[in-house]
C-alpha cells in the first residue's frame, strides 16, 4: 500500500503507537518530501489543539507531514495533580486530528515513552522553572521540557507549535531549544476562546456551571489590564487587579506583568500580563499580550 500525506488527510490519520509504528509512518510520509510538523498535546482535543494543527499544516504546506502527539505525560504533574482523572476521549481525538490535516498521530503508552521508568536524565528549565507557574508546581517545566526533547528525539521535526495559552511554557521550549541548539523552529499559536473570553482549556470540563461563570473575571482582568496599557505598568496591573477583586470566589495565584521573555517588564513596549487562580478545585492560567506606553 502506498500512503501519500493527502491520501492520510482525506480519512483518518495513521495512528502509531509505538516508536517502531512511528518510525515507519514516517519514513513513508517524509518520503514524499517537505519539512517534518509536530503538534505535542495531552489529547482531549478542543478548538485551541485544532488551530494548532491548522497553523502546523498552513507553515508547511501540502507536502510536509503533521504529526500530533498525544500523551499524558506522568512526569509534568506534581502529587495531588489531576494525572488520575485528566480527560480522555481518543476516538474523537483521532478524528479531529484527521478532520485538520494531520497525517500521523503517536499516541505512546507510558511504558513506551519511558521503558526504564524514570528517567536518570532530564532537562533542568532553569531559572524560569521556578517562577510564576514553576512556583507553585515545582517539577512540571523539568517533566514537560523532558518529554518534549524526547517527542522531538522521536519525531525529529522541523517545526514545532505550542499555544501562546501555556505562554510560560512556550517561553521556556523555546529558551530549551536555543540553549541546547535543538534546530527545531518553535511556532506560537494564538489562543483560542470561547464567544464569552473564556480560553479553551481541557481542563475547563472540570468546571461546574457557577464556576465557568467565576472563571470569566480571568479574562476579563487580562483585558482591563490590556487596554490600561498605554498608562503604563502600575495601572495595568491595578486595572486587572480591580476586576479580580469584583469575584471574591476566585482564589488567586498570581497576576504578573512581565517581558515577553518573563523577565522585568519593560518601562514602555511589550509585554506580556499572565493570571493564574484556583476556581473550585481547578487551577486556571491565562495571559495576554500588552503594550505599555508609559503615559503618565
Ligand atoms: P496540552 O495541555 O494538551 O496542550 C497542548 C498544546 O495546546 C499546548 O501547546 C497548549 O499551549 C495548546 N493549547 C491549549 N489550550 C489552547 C488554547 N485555548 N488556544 C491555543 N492553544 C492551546 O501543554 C501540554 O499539553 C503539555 O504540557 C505538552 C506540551 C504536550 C507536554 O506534555
Amino acid at each position: 500500500m502506498t500512503l501519500t500525506p493527502g491520501r492520510a488527510r482525506t480519512g483518518r490519520p495513521v495512528v502509531a503507537r509505538t516508536r517502531e509504528e512511528l518510525a515507519r509512518a514516517l519514513d513513508v510520509t517524509r518520503a514524499s518530501g517537505g519539512r517534518v510538523g509536530l503538534v505535542p498535546t495531552m489529547g482531549a482535543l478542543h478548538a485551541g489543539h485544532a488551530a494548532l494543527v491548522d497553523e502546523a499544516r498552513q507553515r508547511l504546506g501540502e507536502a510536509g507531514p503533521v504529526v500530533v502527539s498525544i500523551f499524558v505525560n506522568p512526569l509534568q504533574f506534581g502529587p495531588g495533580e489531576d494525572l488520575d482523572r485528566y480527560p480522555r476521549s481518543f476516538d474523537s481525538d483521532v478524528e479531529v486530528c484527521g478532520r485538520h490535516g494531520a497525517d500521523i498521530v503517536f499516541a505512546p503508552s507510558v511504558a513506551e515513552v519511558y521503558p526504564d521508568g524514570q528517567p536518570q536524565v532530564s532537562v533542568d528549565p532553569g531559572p524560569l522553572g521556578a517562577v510564576l507557574e514553576g512556583a507553585t508546581r515545582p517539577g512540571h517545566y523539568r517533566g514537560v521540557l523532558t518529554v518534549v526533547a524526547k517527542l522531538f528525539g522521536m519525531v525529529r521535526p522541523d517545526l514545532a507549535v505550542f499555544g501562546q495559552k501555556d505562554y510560560q511554557q512556550l517561553v521556556v521550549i523555546r529558551r530549551m531549544v536555543a540553549d541546547l541548539s535543538q534546530g527545531v523552529e518553535i511556532v506560537g499559536g494564538e489562543t483560542v476562546r470561547e464567544d464569552d473570553g473564556l480560553a479553551l482549556s481541557s481542563r475547563n470540563a472540570y468546571l461546574a456551571d457557577s464556576e465557568r461563570r467565576t472563571a470569566l473575571v480571568l479574562s476579563r482582568a487580562l483585558v482591563a489590564g490590556a487596554s490600561a496599557g498605554p498608562r503604563g505598568a502600575d495601572e495595568v496591573l491595578a486595572a486587572a487587579g480591580r476586576v479580580l477583586e469584583e469575584e471574591p470566589a476566585v482564589d488567586l495565584d498570581y497576576l504578573a506583568l512581565r517581558s515577553p521573555e518573563l523577565g522585568a517588564p519593560p518601562a514602555t513596549g511589550e509585554a506580556r500580563l499572565l493570571v493564574a487562580a484556583r476556581v473550585g478545585s481547578t487551577r486556571l492560567i491565562d495571559n495576554v499580550a500588552v503594550e505599555l506606553g508609559g503615559v503618565g
